[in-house]
This record gives C-alpha cells, sequence and structure tokens, in this order.
C-alpha cells in the first residue's frame, strides 16, 4: 500500500510540540461520559457540568437582543421592512453595510476590516480612555483576539540560538500564548504572578525573568492578560506604569490583552487601559513604546465567541513594519464580516436617547451584576474547603484555586505518568460529571497544584457544581491520607 507522505515523523516538529489544556484530554474524556449517559449509560451523576471554558452562550447564557438584531438586519436586508426591528438597530445595519462591497455582509471588506466600523472602534476606544487620541487607522479588526495575537507574534518572532525571539508571558497564562510560542519556536520566557498577593504582577519578578532569559534568547516582547485568564486579576494603574516603564527601559514591544476589560467585579478594581495608562506617562514614553492591545466579541456581556470578532490597535510600529503587517492580513484576506458586525454593536451600543437602550442596558447589566455575584460565591465556597484557596476573582470568567494534594495521591501520579492536578481532575469528572482544567495546563510553580473553573454555569448550576466540588474534594484528601 502507498505510504503516506505526511505522518508523525514527517509533521511540523513545531505542531507536534503545541498543548493547549483547555480543549484537552479532560474535555475529551468529558466528551466520551457525555455520550455514554445519552446512550444511557450509568454513571454517579446524570449529567456533566462544563466549567473547563470561557464560552458563555455555550452555558446558556442569552445573546443581547439588540447585537443580534443589527447582524440579522446586516445578514438578511430584507428584515428592514420588517416592523418587529427597532429603528436604532436598522440605522446601525445600514451604516455598516454601506461599508461592505455590494452593500452585503457577503462580501470581503478590506483586510484591515470595513473603514466605518474601524472609526466607531477609535472613537470607543477615545471615549473609554477619557479623550486620549485614537487613530483609526491604528486599529485592525481581527477574527477574534487570538488572531491578531498570533499576527503580531508572528511579525516580533526571529533569529536563531541566542537571538532568537524570547517572549515574556505570565505564568499562569492563557494556553494561546505558550501554544503560539511553540508552533513559531520562539523562547518562552516565564515571569510569575504573585499568587500570595491576588496573582498581581512583581516588577521585580520580570527584571528576573528578563535576565535570566538573555543569557539564553533575546526578549523583544512582554505579553499581559488583564483582567487576567486564568487567574482573575485586574491589575493596579501603578502596575501598568511599572510595567510599561520597563518595556521603555528594555526595548520590549507590549502586547496587552484586553478581553476581559468589560469583566470587572471587585469594587475596589477598576480596568485601566495600558494605552490610557501610556499617554498618562508622557510623551517620551507615548510617543515611543510599541503597543498593541487586543479586544474581542467574545468575552464581555456579549460573549459571542462564535462570530470570532475583535480587533487591536497599534501603536508606534515602525511605519514600514506597519506595511508588513498590513501585508500579512491581506494574506488571509479579512476577518468574518458579521464578527465585524458584532464588534461594531460592541463600540456603538444604544445611547440613553435611543428606543433600544433601556432594554440594552437592562440585558447588560444583569449579565455582568450576575458574574460578580458569581465571582464573590465561587470564590466564598472555596475558601470554605479545607485543603483549597482561593484568590478572589476581581475580573475575568475564572477561579484558579490552589489545591492541595496529599503525597500519596502525588505518588499515585507520577505511577499513573500524569501531573497530579491532572489525576485530581480525572477524578473530580468521573466522580462527580464537573469538568474542569488542571493547572499544568496553565503554568504554576513548582510544587503548587491548582485548577481552572469558570464562574459562567448559572447560578443554581454553579451552586450544585461547588457543592460537589467540596465533597469530592474532602473525600479524595481523607481517602489519600487515609493511605499514609
Ligand atoms: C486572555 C484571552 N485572550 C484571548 C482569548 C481569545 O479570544 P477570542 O475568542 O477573541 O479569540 C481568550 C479566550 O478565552 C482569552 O481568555
Amino acid at each position: 500500500m502507498r505510504e503516506k507522505t505526511l505522518t508523525m515523523d514527517t509533521l511540523n516538529p513545531q505542531v507536534k510540540a503545541v498543548e493547549y489544556a483547555v480543549r484537552g484530554p479532560i474535555v475529551i474524556k468529558a466528551g466520551e461520559i457525555e455520550r455514554c449517559l445519552e446512550e444511557g449509560g450509568t454513571k454517579p451523576f446524570s449529567e456533566v457540568i462544563k466549567a473547563n471554558i470561557g464560552d458563555a452562550h455555550a452555558m446558556g447564557q442569552q445573546p443581547i437582543t439588540f447585537l443580534r438584531q443589527v447582524v440579522a438586519l446586516c445578514t438578511f436586508p430584507e428584515l428592514m421592512e420588517s416592523p418587529s426591528f427597532p429603528e436604532d438597530a436598522k440605522w446601525r445595519a445600514r451604516r455598516i453595510l454601506q461599508g461592505c462591497g455590494g452593500h452585503s455582509l457577503g462580501s470581503y471588506s478590506a483586510s484591515a476590516g470595513v473603514e466605518y466600523i474601524r472609526k466607531d472602534i477609535a472613537a470607543y476606544i477615545e471615549q473609554r480612555d477619557e479623550g486620549v487620541p485614537s487613530n483609526w487607522e491604528d486599529i485592525y479588526l481581527t477574527t477574534g483576539a487570538s488572531d491578531g495575537i498570533m499576527t503580531i507574534l508572528r511579525l516580533l518572532v526571529s533569529g536563531k540560538d541566542s537571538s532568537r525571539t524570547g517572549v515574556m508571558i505570565p505564568i499562569p497564562q492563557y494556553p494561546l500564548y505558550s501554544a503560539a510560542i511553540s508552533e513559531m519556536d520562539a523562547v518562552q520566557v516565564n515571569y510569575y504572578l504573585d499568587e500570595d498577593n491576588c496573582w498581581a504582577l512583581d516588577i521585580n519578578e520580570l527584571h528576573r525573568a528578563y535576565q535570566a532569559a538573555k543569557q539564553h534568547c533575546q526578549p523583544r516582547v512582554i505579553c499581559i492578560i488583564n483582567p487576567g485568564n486564568p487567574t482573575g486579576q485586574v491589575q493596579s494603574k501603578k502596575c501598568i506604569e511599572e510595567v510599561l516603564h520597563f518595556a521603555y527601559e528594555e526595548n520590549l514591544f507590549v502586547m496587552s490583552d484586553e478581553v476581559y476589560q468589560d469583566n470587572v467585579y471587585a469594587p475596589d478594581c477598576q480596568f485601566h487601559s495600558f494605552k490610557k495608562v501610556l499617554y498618562e506617562m508622557g510623551p517620551e514614553y507615548y510617543n515611543s513604546v510599541e503597543l498593541a492591545s487586543f479586544h474581542s466579541t467574545s468575552k464581555g456581556y456579549t460573549g459571542e465567541c462564535g462570530f470570532r470578532g475583535g480587533y487591536m490597535e497599534v501603536i508606534n510600529m515602525d511605519p514600514e513594519v506597519k506595511a508588513q503587517l498590513v501585508k500579512l492580513l491581506s494574506v488571509r484576506l479579512c476577518p468574518p464580516l458579521s464578527g465585524q458586525a458584532a464588534m461594531d454593536v460592541i463600540v456603538n451600543p444604544p445611547q440613553p436617547d435611543e428606543h433600544s437602550y433601556q432594554q440594552f442596558h437592562q440585558e447588560k447589566s444583569s449579565v455582568l451584576g450576575a458574574l460578580a455575584e458569581k465571582a464573590k460565591l465561587t470564590e466564598e465556597i472555596l475558601n470554605a474547603v479545607p485543603g483549597i484557596k482561593c484568590n478572589p476573582v476581581q475580573g475575568a470568567m475564572y477561579a484558579f484555586p490552589r489545591i492541595f494534594i496529599p503525597p500519596k495521591a502525588m505518588e499515585e501520579a507520577k505511577t499513573l505518568g500524569m501531573q497530579p492536578d491532572m489525576l485530581y481532575c480525572l477524578r473530580l469528572l468521573e466522580e462527580t460529571g464537573i469538568c474542569v482544567v488542571p493547572g499544568s495546563g496553565f503554568g504554576q510553580k513548582d510544587g503548587t497544584y491548582h485548577f481552572r473553573m469558570t464562574i459562567l454555569p448559572s447560578k443554581e448550576k454553579l451552586k450544585v457544581l461547588l457543592g460537589k466540588l467540596r465533597d469530592f474534594h474532602v473525600s479524595f484528601l481523607k481517602e489519600y491520607s487515609a493511605l499514609e
């Protein structure tokens, strides 16, 4: 028989090196268990509760009506005649369609996105940042934030051996970063967030990581996730200033992942954009530090992950490099137009004097209010369990509690050739139907163990989940401690 050309031996080794825990072995197992339950199999539970991925709609969150109205009108313009759709949605849809080739959402747009939408985004950023100017030509629509992050990293990765690009990323991190670094064969430079200090970013740790990395690579970029995934912290303005000062001093390109900018729950925390803080540091910084910041339709109060909408704002990029960026973006033609339309609604929502405002405002507040309540509930219930310690969920959509794993369980995991927190999460899934992701998939300090769970299930489901988790944890501790 003719041999295959593409085998594990000929596969791009960089692809082999990629790991992505959020959809990894635990999730595959959860799928198998779900199928088994559907086919009438018996388990000690009746459903799998998926708290592994930040996919709000999959967990039952309802779409924001206004966003769907505008996208529906753009998709099927005959609906403009329908009295069921409000004028303010029709007006926005007409405007978006005016920017599309042939007035159709089915056309390609310019590679950087529809010009109207880029202008709306720039206006939104100016308003969000209280007047800090934003130039629409610095805005690029993307296919979710992931696409923007990958594109910017692609520009930055170069060099060989000790001049290979080092990419500084937080640990714990969202595994898109480690996966992209593996795929591009860049050098991952870890800086550890301070768990004892609410996962704050410690500037001394940045210096340590940078100096250590310089021995074997050329750190060229620092990535920040604020609010944090999986750690749920919201960075203070002072901390952002320190990071930007560090980037300025060390000539680092800054990538600021701000996809959770609307997800801030702790009353004493506030979202500060890197762009605004940079501006406030004065022209010497504002006119020189190269910064790309990312936003998305997937998170916030809309949770429209499937639209694959997003944008990046890129400032202080060398004009010749910018031309290369545009070239690279052109190769993939353009991001989905439906995602661009969804992004436009997020940056241009109904205003208080518009018909749809009240309903929009009520839906938005209800989603964000429920998330804030669930963030608090999760922290409180987890912290009441012996052997679990959870930092406040200040923002984003996740808790990343630290779990105590008895030495006997660690030994068993070693025998089975898996990480202790993988053993923990597998047992949790098999015994309770709860699907969470082991901390090892995000990176963690050696000798510490965690898992990541989302706060997206409904409040009722979340309470059930946390109750089951508590019972499981207590019996896990008993089982392995009794073995000692
Ligand atoms: C921190 C962070 N950045 C980027 C992304 C990617 O989001 P998108 O769906 O916009 O590609 C996610 C998704 O969970 C995320 O948590």
